[in-house]
């Protein structure tokens, strides 16, 4: 078991999704990278109908329907009242997409309509994984398309990793199940690749992604730093470990969380290793 705690608590339509839409601007910036190059793996024609899981405010729902194009349709799921209001009041006028608020583990969806399935992030939420890809894979053409990125382990991801290992000695860690629904449900590869085999999804590949993630920014370097441990302290495990200890606790774990931080290089940012699997698979 990881020594990185990964509290599996993600209230999607309540704490979790208020603390994503407030973050929105910096996290768009933390995964477009990782947004990018899941799209290039999609490899999205015209004309498509893609459906985007976990789809939050759109941020990927937009440049997809942009490749769809006119003749094409993008309907974006998530479990987010608040995110998909952010995302319809976002959508460009025209634009070929639609937002469903609902869980897309289980909404009724058209069967054998989709030629893609797509996520950024979305996907590794759900209670019962092989089921849900299961429900999702009906809603896909024979031979469609599959193409998601999601994260690593915890150990390879600094965003949690630095903040994490520097609070060790201050709040005693929860152990977690590194499978339990949550950002690194799907860090180890092999059980990755067993719940789309069972969902019964064939051609399964899953590639690492590595890349430099810019977390936290300023006008200065310490106004980067210090941006970096706000958005420790609002998004992420650490948000969840230090949500109920008292304020000198609190204050301690900053002091661990910001001298972590500024052991890595960056100019007006703080420049943190990031790595992901980009999956693709078929129908
Ligand atoms: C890490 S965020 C990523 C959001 C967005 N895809 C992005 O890249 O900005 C995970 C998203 O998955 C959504 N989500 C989690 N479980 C879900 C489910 N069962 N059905 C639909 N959406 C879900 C959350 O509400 C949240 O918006």
């Amino acid at each position: 078991m990881s020594d990185v705690e990964t509290a599996p608590t993600h209230d999607w339509n309540g704490d979790s999704g208020t603390r994503w839409a407030a973050n929105l601007a910096r996290l768009d910036v933390m995964l477009e990278d990782f947004g990018k190059a899941a799209i290039t793996a999609a490899n999205v024609r015209a004309g498509e109908l893609v459906l985007d899981i976990g789809c939050g405010s759109g941020t990927s729902t937009f440049p997809l329907a942009e490749q769809v194009g006119p003749g094409g349709h993008v309907l974006g799921v998530d479990i987010s009242e608040q995110l998909v209001e952010i995302a319809r009041a976002a959508a460009p006028i025209g634009a070929p997409v639609e937002f469903r608020c609902a869980d897309a583990a289980t909404t009724s969806l058209p069967a054998g309509s989709f030629d893609l399935l797509f996520s950024r992030f979305g996907v590794m939420f759900f209670d019962d994984p092989v089921a849900a890809f299961t429900h999702m894979r009906g809603a896909l053409k024979p031979g469609g398309r599959l193409a998601f990125v999601c994260w690593r382990g915890a150990q390879e991801n600094d965003w949690v990793r630095l903040p994490m290992s520097a609070i060790r000695d201050i709040v005693e860690p929860v152990p977690a199940d590194p499978t339990a629904p949550g950002p690194f449900a799907f860090g180890d590869r092999q059980r990755l690749a067993d719940i789309l085999a069972a969902a019964g999804f064939t051609a399964i590949d899953i590639v690492p992604f590595d890349t430099t993630i810019s977390y936290g920014r300023g006008a200065t370097r310490a106004e980067a730093v210090d941006d970096a441990l706000d958005m420790a302290f609002q998004v992420g495990p650490l948000s969840r470990a230090l949500a109920d200890q008292p304020e000198d606790i609190r204050a301690r774990a900053a002091d661990a969380v910001r001298a972590a931080f500024a052991k890595r290089p960056g100019e007006t940012s703080v420049l943190i290793d990031g790595a992901g699997w980009i999956v693709t698979a078929r129908n």
